[in-house]
């Protein structure tokens, strides 16, 4: 990247990736086929449609943003170990296999490293449903006789319990109240396509849901809903250069806590039906304070993106990372740019500089690489950044879509040498 020029332009904004993660294996409650749109074109969407292949489905990729999935033949409830260990969301095969064939054996999942990430809340609501959990030899097995509708209570806000358990209880029977589950933009939306498939899903979005399970669910087609951190990140690009660019394909309301705090800083926010503007031409942005919480508050996966932000903005942030407990390893590549940042257990102290200074740096993970990306684009000078396929994995066709708006960023391969 050579960085130091504005943004200018429109970008448009695809499918949202940790809807489409959830909705993909939740095809296979449907045990017929299912046209899926609006799915981003990112790698761990092909991760889970070659699992899925793998256990017997047809996948048939349609057009860049459209895929049929047919999941009746499916002929095993076992995941593929090296696929699983590519991402989080192979963990969603677990509550999907468990609610179609009452038997599921997953590979403990990857993902990004923020440190210990449990998964005790998932396996809390399994076996409150009557299902049998064993985790040995690095994977989860479980199995039942038949799932029974029940009061769960998670102990902490978790997506992925939230998704994993809804997943479970669809066919079981009788009534599941969920209480003190997550309420980000993707658990509605999987919530919608599981509508769509027949289930009986209500109150997703608030602090309780209540499931009555169906005998019965079929196929559907289904578009998803935009992406709300690439949204995001683009925002925050745009503002970070100084730049007026249109983010189309959005839905605002999604979009307010990152608005808010961008207005915070100065910047100019306009919403549109489908859109928001942001023009962030005054000089440097003022400092703030962030905090990260579950939906809707500040989207820790916008933490790393906004931090960079503040880098450059006048005074003194900070920015609290309040759900992951080691999400600022990639400040240390920021430093090498140049960055002026203090950590202190989960509070990370930035004092504004003037601008950036281009390094060589590695994208640690998804946003901490998108993080590096805004760095390249607001330092004057080249900017390489290694590890890219992290970044690969969320976002689609970043290069293009930011050399559409004036960025001038391409992709290399070096030889291992
Ligand atoms: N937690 C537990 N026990 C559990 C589950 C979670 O203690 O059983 C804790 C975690 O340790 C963490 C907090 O609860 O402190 C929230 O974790 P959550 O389960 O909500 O995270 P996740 O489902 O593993 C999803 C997204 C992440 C995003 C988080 C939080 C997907 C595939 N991943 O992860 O997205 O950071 O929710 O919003 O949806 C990304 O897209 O870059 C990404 C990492």
């Amino acid at each position: 990247i050579k960085g130091g020029t504005p943004l200018r332009g429109e970008v448009q904004v695809s499918g949202a990736k940790n809807a489409a993660v959830a909705i993909i294996p939740a095809t296979i409650l449907a045990g017929g086929p299912c046209l899926l749109e609006n799915i981003p074109d990112i790698s761990d969407v092909y991760t889970l449609y070659d699992m899925l292949s793998l256990m017997g489905a047809t996948v048939r990729v349609v057009s860049r943003t459209s895929v049929f999935i047919d999941t009746s033949n499916i002929t095993s409830h076992k995941v593929p170990e090296d696929l699983a260990r590519q991402l989080r969301a192979s963990y969603y095969f677990l509550g999907a296999l468990l609610g179609r064939c009452n038997e599921a054996n997953v590979p403990l999942p990857g993902g990004c490293d923020f440190g210990v990430r449990p998964i005790d809340q998932h396996i809390k609501g399994f076996e409150a449903l009557g299902a049998n959990v064993n985790i040995g030899h690095g994977s989860v097995s479980i199995s039942t006789d038949g799932l029974l509708g029940s009061h769960i209570y998670f102990d902490v806000v978790s997506v992925g319990a939230t998704i994993n358990v809804m997943l479970a209880v669809v066919k079981a029977k009788g009534l599941t109240v969920l209480e003190n589950v997550a309420k980000e933009p993707h658990i509605v939306d999987l919530a919608n396509f599981l509508n769509s498939m027949g289930a009986d899903v209500r109150g997703a979005g608030t602090e309780v849901i209540k499931i009555r399970g169906v005998s019965e669910m079929h196929g559907c087609t289904y578009s998803i809903i935009p992406d709300q951190i690439e949204a995001g990140t683009y925002m925050v690009a745009a503002a970070a250069t100084g730049g007026d660019v249109v983010i189309d394909n959005v839905i605002p309301k999604h979009l307010e806590s990152i608005s808010n705090k961008l207005e915070d800083c100065g910047v100019t926010v306009i919403e549109g039906d489908e859109s928001v503007r942001i023009i962030s031409e005054g000089g440097r942005p003022r400092a703030c304070r962030v905090k990260t919480s579950p939906h809707p508050g500040f989207p820790t996966d916008m933490q790393p993106q906004f931090a960079t932000l503040l880098t450059i903005c006048d005074g003194n942030s900070t920015v609290v990372e309040d759900v992951w407990d080691n999400r600022f390893k990639y400040i240390d590549q920021l430093r090498r740019m140049g960055a002026n940042i203090m950590v202190n257990g989960d509070t990370a102290l930035i004092t504004g500089v003037e601008t950036l200074t281009s390094a060589p740096v590695e994208a640690d993970d998804l946003r901490a690489g998108a993080a590096m990306v805004i760095a390249g684009l607001i330092a004057k000078g080249e900017t390489s950044i290694g590890n890219i396929k992290l970044i690969d994995r969320g976002y689609e066709n970043i290069v293009e879509k930011l050399t559409a708006v004036g960025a001038d960023i391409s992709r290399v391969t070096f030889d291992e040498d």
